[in-house]
């Protein structure tokens, strides 16, 4: 009986299956109710109990070879499967997957226009100390500027829940090998009260250059360039002095009303000016704070929320319906795909 066993094993592993045929008649031998395999198990009803329990699980081993090998094939020769029985025009099932809320899908865009200018993206933490978030961005202690942005601070009022990514400007002249490409992207919070048009966090978009040689005219032609390829190339944009400590000097950067295109909508509160950013050459009292060499290197900032040019771009006009998780709202984005 082991011989016959061992002699079966052999052939059905050497049995070549290459078409129907040869499919069909490797289960008519070996499969099938009346193949080898069954009529062993009718011949080990013969044996005694002793030899029943050792032939038995030897066929039922083969038994699960020849299954395999069967198998292995079934999809391509068994007349089940063949292509006959799909209906290969038929339009797939759609799925609903889901879609990018719309804070990503412009914090997508920006990064990728960035990164197209050579910007590199960094981060930093969104706990932070004083040193990072105030006094390296030259707010000085008990200076008014601190009022400007209302702090969250922790239980040691030395860290508190970052105001701005200006904060990583810092750490990276602190750490980076200059010169310095780049731009930041994160959450920040501020202890306002939430309206429609505030809230107690938000997203930001920081950048900084520094070289060798950086000028205001560097500053303008890259938010330019930047504004152009966001908002589109007919796009203009104007610089307003303003005030911040760490640059100096300061602007806000407004640009053409970008739905009215600069004849005047509610948009643009009949202006035909919307303000997008703050920027501005970095202040030495910065560059210093950083050990940075004020007489070989300069630079340039800019920071712009994301809520912000979110809701002008999809016309939104209250900024608590981003963080409510109201599907009616975020399925309107469905078509929009990241890049
Ligand atoms: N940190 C400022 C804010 O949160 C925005 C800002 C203004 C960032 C000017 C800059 C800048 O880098 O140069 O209001």
């Amino acid at each position: 009986m082991q011989d016959k066993i061992a002699k079966i094993l052999r052939e059905i592993e050497d049995f070549q299956i290459h078409d129907k045929q040869t499919f069909e008649l490797f289960k008519r031998n070996f499969t099938s109710k009346k193949g080898i395999i069954s009529s062993l198990f009718e011949e080990l009803k013969t044996l005694d109990n002793n030899q029943k329990a050792i032939f038995g699980k030897s066929i039922n081993e083969l038994k699960k070879i020849a299954e395999q090998k069967e198998k292995l094939f079934a999809e391509q020769y068994n007349s089940n499967y063949t292509a006959h029985n799909f209906d290969l025009t038929r339009i797939a099932k759609s799925q609903f997957w889901g879609s990018r809320h719309p804070i990503q899908i412009t914090l997508h865009r920006i990064i990728n226009i960035f990164k197209e200018m050579g910007f590199q993206v960094a981060e930093g933490p969104e706990i932070e100390d004083d040193w990072h978030n105030f006094t390296a961005l030259n707010f000085p202690e008990n200076h008014p500027a601190r009022d400007m942005q209302d702090t969250f601070f922790l239980e040691n009022p030395q860290y508190l829940l970052r105001t701005h990514t200006s904060s990583v400007q810092v750490r990276l002249m602190e750490s980076h090998l200059l010169p310095i490409r780049a731009i930041m992207p994160g959450r920040v919070y501020r202890n306002e009260e939430i309206t429609a048009r505030s809230h107690c966090f938000f997203h930001q978009v920081e950048g900084l250059v520094i070289d060798k040689n950086v000028s205001y005219a560097d500053l303008k032609q890259t938010l330019e360039s930047f504004v152009k390829k966001l908002f589109g190339e007919e796009t203009k944009i104007r610089l307003r002095a303003s005030y911040f400590p760490f640059t100096e000097i300061s602007a806000e950067v407004d640009v053409t009303c970008f739905l009215c295109g600069g004849k005047g909508c509610s948009v643009c509160k009949h202006s035909g000016w919307v303000e997008i950013l703050g920027c501005g050459m970095v202040d030495p009292n910065v560059l210093k704070n950083c050990n940075i060499d004020t007489e070989i290197y300069s630079g340039y900032a800019f920071g712009l929320g994301i809520e912000r040019i979110t809701m002008l771009i999809h016309k939104i006009s209250d900024i608590r319906i981003m963080d409510q998780n109201d599907i009616r709202f975020l399925s309107q984005f469905q078509h929009f795909s990241l890049f």
